[in-house]
């Protein structure tokens, strides 16, 4: 049987990963598949084979060479010969770029931010409550909070913000036109272009002065810095919007584990690691090329073929995770790989655990009466994207809010 990749989740049940990710790990837990434009790749389906890919095996994320496999698209758009941004690349240059912004994720500095990241969406809740009914959480809240804190850490002057949040969601909004969306991403680039070059002039405690200083110093090019704070902003803004928007939803629909949540917030932090794990957003994205030949789960790899892992699939393996198909936001869930391994791990994971605890935690807590507006059946999903999500979340609430 031939194989097609991307694989599309079950109409009847949007949220589970696709239905054959099941017979692959119990099968054929590496097997070849056809992607979209008739290369072939390997496919990963069991959580110890994904952690030894991302880990252990002599593999390359690097995305320009030979054999890397393209899962979408859009993946085509890098222009030839420019250089991506770091996650798309190994070391060393992986590791010079990383390791300048590092610091700007450590958790302590995260945790900081955690109070003002309360009144953002406190603010954001505020401006919901006191709108018409139903309301879009996905344009409410879920998109423009995370693009506002990515302001705060680059160190987008508030002037600018709304401008860069308009832009943001056209950019990544995959049903507006690739003019619009090309015009979009060539603002954004502009936009943090200039402010690059500002910073030198007049810095600010932020992550472009600190990218600025290195360009002045020759630590690095103009080119890589400003691919790096493009990378901050795409790689953190849909990903977190669209966990907030699908796991409010999960949550609505799991009306007694809410109700747990509600009623102790302490299990925040456990439970945003059990829907990050349930969901398993980045569902297609994450892909890397063998260096050398080796052999994995019985399958010969030969160096130069694609690889990609499947994140959903390792984030449900009964051999990790007792009862997988089930919510359980009080279960040990902290060995998913929603965030990665290895080296390319998730370097903006505190700051989307924080984001993803205040939102829920909020949303529960001041709109006891939030439900869906519109049956489950009428939500449009972004398919195929490689990050999943919901376009919009049509949500209602009780007056008396
Ligand atoms: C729920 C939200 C998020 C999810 C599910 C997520 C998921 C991931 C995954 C799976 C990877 C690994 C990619 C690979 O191995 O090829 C990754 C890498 C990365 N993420 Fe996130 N991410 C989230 C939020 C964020 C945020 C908020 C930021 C920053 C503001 C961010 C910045 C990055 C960066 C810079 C990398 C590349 C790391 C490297 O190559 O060393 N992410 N993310």
């Amino acid at each position: 049987m031939t194989l097609h990749f991307p694989l599309a989740r079950p109409a009847d049940d949007p949220l589970a990963p696709p239905e054959i990710f099941r017979r692959l790990r119990d099968r054929e837990p590496v097997t070849m598949a056809t992607l979209w434009d008739g290369s072939r790749a390997w496919l990963v389906a069991r959580h110890a084979d994904v952690r030894a890919v991302l880990r252990d095996l002599p593999v390359s994320a690097d995305i320009t060479r030979p054999g890397f496999p393209r899962i979408f698209p859009l993946q085509q758009a890098l222009p030839q010969g420019e250089r991506p941004p770091f996650v798309l690349m190994d070391p060393p240059d992986h590791d010079v770029l990383r390791k300048l912004i590092n610091a700007d994720f450590v958790v302590r500095r995260i945790e900081a931010l955690r109070p003002r990241i309360r009144r953002l969406v406190d603010e954001h809740v505020d401006a919901m409550l006191a709108g018409p009914r139903p309301a879009d959480l996905v344009r409410a809240v879920a998109l423009p909070v995370p693009s506002t804190v990515i302001c705060w850490l680059l160190g987008v002057p508030v002037a600018e913000q709304g401008a860069f949040n308009e832009w943001t969601s056209t950019a990544i909004d995959a049903t507006s036109t690739p003019e619009r969306r090309a015009h979009a991403y060539g603002a954004i680039g502009g936009l943090l272009d200039r402010l690059l070059a500002e910073k030198e002039h007049r810095p600010g405690d932020d992550m472009l002065t600190r990218l600025a200083r290195h360009v002045t110093s020759g630590a690095v090019s103009r080119h890589d810095a400003l691919t790096t704070a493009m990378l901050i902003l795409i790689a953190g803004h849909e990903t977190t919007a669209n966990m907030i928007a699908l796991g409010t939803l999960t949550l609505l629909g799991h009306p007694e584990q809410a109700d747990a949540l509600r009623d102790d917030p302490g299990l925040a932090p456990n439970a945003v690691e059990e829907l990050l794990r349930y969901l398993s957003i980045v569902d297609g994205v994450i892909g890397r090329v063998a260096l050398e030949d080796f052999t994995l789960a019985g399958r010969q790899v030969r160096a130069g073929d694609g690889i990609v892992v499947l994140i959903p699939s390792a984030n449900r393996d009964p051999g990790v995770f007792d009862d997988p198909d089930t919510l359980d936001l009080r279960r040990p869930a902290r060995r998913h790989v929603a965030f990665g391994y290895g080296l390319h791990q998730c370097l903006g994971q505190p700051l989307a655990r924080v984001e993803l605890q205040v939102t829920l935690t909020t949303l529960l807590r001041r709109v006891p009466g939030l439900r869906l507006a519109v049956p489950m059946s009428e939500l449009t999903f972004k398919q195929n994207d490689g990050v999943y999500g919901v376009r919009s979340l049509p949500l209602t609430w009780n007056e008396e809010n």
